[in-house]
């Protein structure tokens, strides 16, 4: 016998939270309680796009139609520590940061070293996210996902193919992630922890509205004299820093002065004005080092 799906309730013209704190809103949002209500919105047949923490995002300032489903709820927040295999499962609305200081404190080595990173597990294994210190992928076991015909799996870290701030899951809605992490002494891993933070504080505007670094760091094609030789990935930050752009404005956006791939938002900023902005950032670097920068940041518009 099928079970009937209980429909979730449906927020219409809802704000979308992003660190940006810019941006237009969602048509319809829901915040689904089971698998099934994301299934449920996948069956519509409307577009569904899936928001975590908001943290890496820029809504367009027309705001987006179809679904955006929110999984910012209990029923996607768990995290859970088998203390005899030491695998951590993690739901995809829960919050990095919690999840780090959990399996810190639990003795647990290999998430640490995200320190700092805004995100949902959801959000932060679909970009792959990391830095100087590693990339969530190191740790990863498996995930669970709903594809586009609603069909729940999971996947094996063998079958995911992760690259570079990507997974290869972009089109898949990620609902769990199981990590397997190492015991170590908690003081230490707590203390790795810390490097992240500090390395961080040091080096990025974190007190500003911004969503993380703009653009991916690109690999270059050809050697560029003090900047690496061909096939070496370098700092977006750096090339935008060497073209000049660090404090150039498009209306209420600005390119940081602390780290050239930091846009920053000052109030009453637009989206456009961030989108603007990087165009000419990318263009500024590409007319400089003949190198093209591809976003980091995701925008949401509306489909044509
Ligand atoms: N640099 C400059 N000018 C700048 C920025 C950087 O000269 O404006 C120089 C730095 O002095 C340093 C080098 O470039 O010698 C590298 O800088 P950094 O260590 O800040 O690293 P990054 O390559 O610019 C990457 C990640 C960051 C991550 C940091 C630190 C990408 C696109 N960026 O930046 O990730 O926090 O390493 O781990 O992969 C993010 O993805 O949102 C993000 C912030």
């Amino acid at each position: 016998m099928k079970t009937m799906v209980v429909e979730p309730q449906i927020l219409n013209d809802a704000p979308i939270p992003t660190w940006f704190g810019v941006g237009g809103r969602a048509e319809r949002m829901i915040v689904p309680e089971s698998e099934e209500q994301v299934a449920w919105a996948i069956g519509t047949g409307e577009a569904v796009r899936v928001l975590g923490e908001g943290a890496n995002l820029l809504v367009d300032d027309d705001g987006i139609d179809g679904f955006v489903v929110s999984l910012r709820s209990t029923a996607f927040d768990r995290i859970e520590i088998d203390p005899r295999t030491h695998m951590v499962r993690a739901g995809a609305g829960a919050d990095l940061r919690r999840l780090i200081t959990v399996t810190s404190n639990a003795g647990l080595a290999g998430l640490e070293i995200l320190g700092g990173i805004p995100a949902s597990v959801g959000g932060a294994v679909c970009m792959n996210a990391g830095g100087k210190f590693g990339q969530i992928s190191q740790s990863i076991a498996s995930v669970r996902v709903i594809d586009r015909q609603g069909r729940v799996r999971r996947l094996g870290v063998g079958e995911i193919e992760f690259g570079y701030r990507r997974s290869g899951l972009e089109e898949l809605v990620i609902v769990e992630a199981e990590f397997a992490l190492v015991p170590e002494e908690a003081a230490k891993v707590r203390a790795r922890f810390r490097d992240c933070m500090e390395y961080k504080k040091q080096t990025q505007p974190l007190a500003e509205n911004s969503a993380g670094c703009a653009f991916k760091n690109p690999t270059l094609l050809e050697a560029i004299e003090g900047i690496g030789p061909a096939g070496t990935r370098v700092s977006a930050g750096r090339l935008i820093d060497l073209a000049g752009c660090k404090g150039l404005c498009a209306g209420g956006a600005e390119v940081s002065q602390v780290h050239g791939n930091f846009l920053t938002a000052r109030r009453g900023a637009r989206a456009r004005d961030l989108i603007e902005l990087m165009d000419e950032v990318a263009r500024r670097v590409f007319d400089r080092f003949g190198v093209r920068l591809e976003r980091e940041v995701v925008v949401w518009s509306r489909r044509a």
